[in-house]
């Protein structure tokens, strides 16, 4: 088994990593089930495909799994979801003792994460990730969140983890699709700090698509290590810190998800590959990166089936979407650039009529996908 250590404290955690983890989760979870049951929340999708086995990993242990479903889709990251799932959490008469295991994507690790926040001030949290997305970055860090008509995960908390199970054997059965957006994720890692692993990304990708299990174990292995290192020197973003790096490609992404109305048009990783793009040619825009850096990022990305721009949009409403950036300070749009793959930094040095002036450029009217 591989094991990774979020070193923070006494809120450290430990990420296993092993193929068939679920079929013998009930051994890792047994400290967590006092009163011999486990509140597993987890959606429509992922518990048609795996939830027997959840259970029966549970059972086995002398567990019972009390499951909560929501809906699929980023559209039960919300406000009135979170609500029901609290009422719900409650009428089971859960204490503070009692953790939620989020058995799910990205979608479920955010939602489960904040009802865990938020249940009697805070309550204990399993991630049990099954998109690559979540395998690689979100169930990793303590971020969690929920959607608002004013933009993505606006409404959130820190709140840790006390354990993170991944199973790469999951994504057998995860959409063609999904697989391609949660390794745009992966290379993110390649780009913010290890040109190596971008290197890595481009000879082993393909493979990790098609189901390469060593490929995959590595992936996953080397991002939350990549994730776990920044998460420890910057737990909760602080300005000008590391952690802000993460965001590669998200101030784009987020936006052009919030344009896109959270619909299953564009998923979220399919955004932060476009937004991956226009951040590596921006910095070449601002005279920061080369030319051929970005050529090479997006030539990657368009092999692996991602989109490297999203066009046909309205500029001043993609502008007026990043002004709502939450690492925005001080009245200035803060965005991560890139001088070069596997150097992203920080910076506010972009005006918005240079960027409003890029973004026409770049994604207005009918400019075809790079
Ligand atoms: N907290 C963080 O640090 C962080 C980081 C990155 C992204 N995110 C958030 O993560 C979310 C996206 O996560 P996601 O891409 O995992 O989306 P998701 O959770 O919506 O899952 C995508 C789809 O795959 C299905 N699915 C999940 N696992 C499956 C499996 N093993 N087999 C078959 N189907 C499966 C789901 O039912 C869903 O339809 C966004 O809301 C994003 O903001 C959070």
């Amino acid at each position: 088994m591989r094991q990774v250590e979020v070193a923070l404290g006494e809120r450290s955690y430990p990420i296993l990593i092993e193929s068939g983890l679920i079929s013998r989760a009930g051994a890792q979870l047994h400290p967590y089930a006092r009163g011999g049951r486990l509140v597993v929340l987890s959606d429509e999708n992922v518990w048609r495909h795996h939830g027997s086995t959840m259970s029966e990993a549970l059972a086995q242990d002398g567990i019972e799994a009390v499951r909560i479903l929501v809906p699929a889709g980023e559209g039960s990251k919300s406000w009135a979801v979170l609500g029901d799932l609290l009422e719900k959490l409650l009428a089971l008469g859960l204490s503070r003792s009692d953790p939620i295991l989020a058995f799910g994507g990205g979608m479920i690790g955010d939602l489960g994460g904040l009802a865990a926040a938020l249940l009697k001030r805070g309550c204990g949290l399993v991630q049990v990730p099954t998109t690559l997305l979540a395998q690689v970055d979100s169930s990793v860090g303590g971020k969690t969140a929920v959607n608002m008509a004013g933009g993505k995960n606006l409404v959130g908390a820190f709140h840790q983890p006390g354990l993170v199970l991944i199973d790469p054997d999951v994504l057998g059965t995860l959409p063609d699709r999904e697989l391609r957006a949660g390794y745009a994720e992966v290379v993110k890692y390649g780009l913010i700090a290890d040109a190596d692993f971008f290197c890595w990304c481009e000879m082993n990708g393909f493979a990790l698509l098609e189901g390469d299990a060593a490929a995959r174990l590595h992936a996953i292995e080397t991002s939350v290590r990549a994730k776990a290192t920044i998460v420890a020197e910057d737990e909760r973003e602080a300005a000008g810190g590391r952690r802000a790096l993460l965001n590669f490609g998200h101030s784009f992404a987020h936006a052009l998800e919030a344009e896109a109305g959270y619909s299953g048009s564009l998923l979220h990783g399919e955004a932060v590959a476009a937004g991956m793009a226009l951040a590596m040619r921006l910095s070449v825009a601002e005279g920061l990166c080369p030319d051929e850096d970005a050529m090479r990022v997006a030539g990657h990305l368009r092999v692996m089936g991602l989109p490297t721009s999203i066009p046909g949009q309205d500029p001043q409403r993609l502008l007026a979407r990043m002004r709502q950036d939450k690492k925005n300070a001080s009245g200035r749009i803060s965005l991560i650039l890139s001088r070069g793959i596997g150097q992203a930094f920080q910076t506010d040095a972009v005006s918005e009529e240079r960027l409003l002036s890029f973004l026409q450029h770049e994604v207005s009217g009918g400019r075809s996908v790079a």
